[in-house]
């Protein structure tokens, strides 16, 4: 019995590894391991002998068991100790430096801009940036002679050798997405456009590339006065005080009557603010929707009737925010942005202060 003990005591308490344990288990107290057998042999022996060797033999066996178990234990300490060792983890290391972005202006205010119309049953509709002839003038009752197509000078895409079709432009304005809009939807019909849009001009207060919001809204006896609703709900919504417009009559080719919109301000002390004082500044050009118009988007204009808008969103943007410069609003400037408050994750909504 000692040789037993000495055997497996030892053999336990060295043991590498689970595995080698586990065969040391089998080995000694195993269905058929050395200590099993001899307590089987109990049987055989007289009742004196039993007396000695039985309790000797539960002994070596339990004294077996606590040796597994102490050594099974140690093992999985050591390899703990091991795993902390190489995931240790320097909590005051500098951490690496992450990108730093923030929401553009323009991209904050179209979001605002799209909540503020959704809630009014406006839908998003998109086109083409490269736009052909046709969307972008023709079907916009602009003919090739017309000087409005002067005043939105563009840029023109290069045709083929002896292709003379018209080239295909950037487009001037989001008005061709009324056009395609009513192809596709036809009437009734409630969209907004917002998207850039491009002219051949570049100073202070312009730039090659810029972006408009357009709107369109056609049904039966859709009116100038809900074309003043719309927009005056708009601004109040927009600015987040109420703001008085001025609409004075104008011209588009594209709308009959057509009238620009001018919003109250005030220019005191240097910065623009909306929504007080004597001033006013143009914002946008609206009008009813032109019958050729209509036509063209394949609108019977004996039954549908309706108003359509276009406004910069740049420009918005600059005065809600009181941003001078239209150049540096494209530079993107990073300190620049934050100056103005513009933050990554500063998600627009129109339910601001509503607590929830
Ligand atoms: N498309 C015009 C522009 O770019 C704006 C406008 C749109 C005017 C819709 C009337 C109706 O200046």
């Amino acid at each position: 019995m000692d040789e037993l003990r000495g055997k497996y005591i030892e053999a336990i308490a060295e043991a590498a590894d689970e595995a080698a344990l586990e065969e040391l288990r089998l080995a000694a107290v195993g269905k058929k391991g050395e200590v099993s057998l001899k307590m089987r042999e109990l049987g055989k022996m007289s009742p004196e002998e039993r007396q000695v060797a039985g309790p000797a033999l539960n002994a070596l066996k339990d004294e077996i068991n606590t040796a597994l178990t102490a050594r099974k234990v140690a093992l999985a300490d050591a390899a703990l100790d091991e795993r902390l060792k190489t995931e240790w983890l320097d909590v005051t290391l500098p951490s690496r430096p992450r990108r730093q972005g923030t929401i553009h202006p323009v991209s904050q205010v179209t979001e605002e801009v799209t909540a503020i119309f959704a809630d009014m049953g406006f839908a998003v509709a998109e086109g083409p940036q490269i736009e052909t002839d046709w969307y972008n003038f023709d079907a916009l009752n602009i003919p090739g002679h017309h000087p409005a197509r002067a005043e939105m000078d563009t840029f023109y895409m290069a045709r083929g050798e002896g292709d003379n079709r018209p080239p295909h432009v950037l487009r001037t304005h989001t008005s061709p997405v009324q056009i395609r809009s009513m192809e596709a939807g036809g009437a009734p019909t409630r969209i907004i456009c917002p998207g850039r849009v491009y002219r051949a001009d570049y100073d202070q207060t312009h730039t090659p590339m810029f972006h408009q919001v357009e709107g369109l809204a056609i049904d039966r006896d859709i009116s100038m006065a809900n074309l003043k609703w719309v927009l005056e709900e708009f601004f109040t919504a927009y600015f987040g005080t109420n703001v008085k417009t001025r609409f004075r009559a104008s011209h588009f080719p594209f709308t009959e009557p057509s009238a620009e919109v001018d919003i109250q301000c005030s220019f005191e002390g240097g910065t623009v603010k909306v929504g007080e004082g004597d001033d006013w500044l143009e914002v946008l050009g609206s009008g009813m929707v032109h019958p050729d118009v209509l036509r063209a988007g394949k609108i019977d204009p004996d039954e549908w009737q309706g108003f359509a808008f276009g406004m910069g969103i740049d420009r918005i943007a600059m005065l809600k925010y009181g941003i001078p410069d239209l150049r540096a609003f494209f530079e993107s400037d990073l300190r620049w942005l934050r100056h103005y408050g513009f933050a990554a994750l500063d998600v627009p909504t129109l339910h601001a202060g509503v607590s929830r």
